[in-house]
């Protein structure tokens, strides 16, 4: 896999299996779906108009897809086929994972019904792509660009956003899919950032709040939409427990965390994810607020 920041991703394998748990006892891909049925249609009317091709760049799309038929960057390309009969889409995918690239392959190799859609498969980091078209000097622009949950792993949040946003072209989006400052997830990393990422800490766990701030810092304008979303980690405690173990990985966004963590930090991160500051408790299990956000940018006029 090619290098990136985040600690998370030094061990794919593992990385694989936390996000295939998180996915099961998360809401996530719910959240997603409805979104991209119900509000993302209307986003989507107002590009690519009169073109006979319209551009679109995944990046860091994973496997492209989620659990329960929830394939997240297919259903965005069905939205846009509707939205705009007739076009020929071309879909660049940015995704540095060998695994996760090659599943989604796979899965398009599969749908007959994908036809219209051109994809050009890029297996590298969001920085590695922007080397790779500024030494091209690449003049294509996209008409549609999505960043789900993939802000975390880059190392300059702002940077990637603007390389984004300036590859869009005149009615262009860019939506980013981010956890929310306001969720309780946020709650816990604002305790224990700098004991689980003491090496970055000039900057905060990455988050809804932060990155409108940076945008209103720079005059950009965006829409925004928060999603509710919840994480069920009832295994988390039960010591031991091997689903518990994976969750807190993902959680803490740390491999292997409960063999590497002191016993007191795991203690404490246990006892502030059972607080009413970080979840509820709902039918016998304990729900984590792990709400998202979702943030539209325009081309740059
Ligand atoms: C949390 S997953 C999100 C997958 C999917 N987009 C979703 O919303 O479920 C993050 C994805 O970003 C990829 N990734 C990690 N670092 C990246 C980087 N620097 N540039 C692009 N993608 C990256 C990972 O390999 C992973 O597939």
């Amino acid at each position: 896999m090619a290098s990136t920041y985040n600690p998370m991703l030094q061990n794919d394998d593992r990385y694989q299996t936390v996000l295939k748990t998180f996915w099961k006892f998360s809401t996530q891909h719910q959240v997603q779906r409805e979104f991209i049925r119900s509000t993302l249609p209307d986003i989507l009317a107002s590009i690519g108009n009169g073109k006979s091709q319209m551009n679109i760049i995944g990046v860091g799309s994973g496997e492209g897809k989620l659990p329960k038929k929830c394939k997240v960057d297919v259903e965005m390309l069905s939205q846009l086929r509707l939205k705009h009969p007739g076009l020929l889409l071309e879909n660049e995918v940015v995704e540095p994972s060998a695994q996760r690239i090659h599943k989604f392959r796979e899965m398009v190799a599969d749908m007959s019904d994908l036809d219209p859609v051109k994809f050009i498969w890029n297996q590298m980091t969001a920085s590695e792509f922007e080397e790779q078209w500024r030494q091209r000097e690449i003049k294509k622009k996209a008409d549609f660009i999505h960043l789900f949950h993939v802000l975390y792993f880059v190392e300059d949040a702002g940077a990637t956003i603007s390389f984004f946003q300036s590859l869009l072209e005149k009615n262009g989006k860019l939506l980013i899919n981010i956890v929310s400052g306001k969720s309780h997830y946020m709650n816990l990393w604002a305790i224990f950032h700098k004991e689980l990422r003491p090496q970055k800490l000039e900057v905060p766990f990455m988050n809804s709040t932060y990155i409108k701030k940076l945008l209103d810092k720079r005059g950009v304008p965006y829409q925004s939409y928060e999603l509710q979303c919840v994480l069920d980690i009832t295994a988390c405690f039960t010591e031991g427990d091997e689903t518990g173990e994976i969750l807190l990985d993902f959680v803490t966004h740390t491999i292997f965390f409960s063999k590497t963590a002191s016993p007191d930090l795991k203690q404490r991160i246990l006892r502030r994810l059972r607080d009413a500051q970080c979840s509820v408790e709902k039918d016998g299990r304990i729900l984590f607020n792990i709400n998202q956000e979702m943030i539209i940018l325009e081309a740059l006029s």
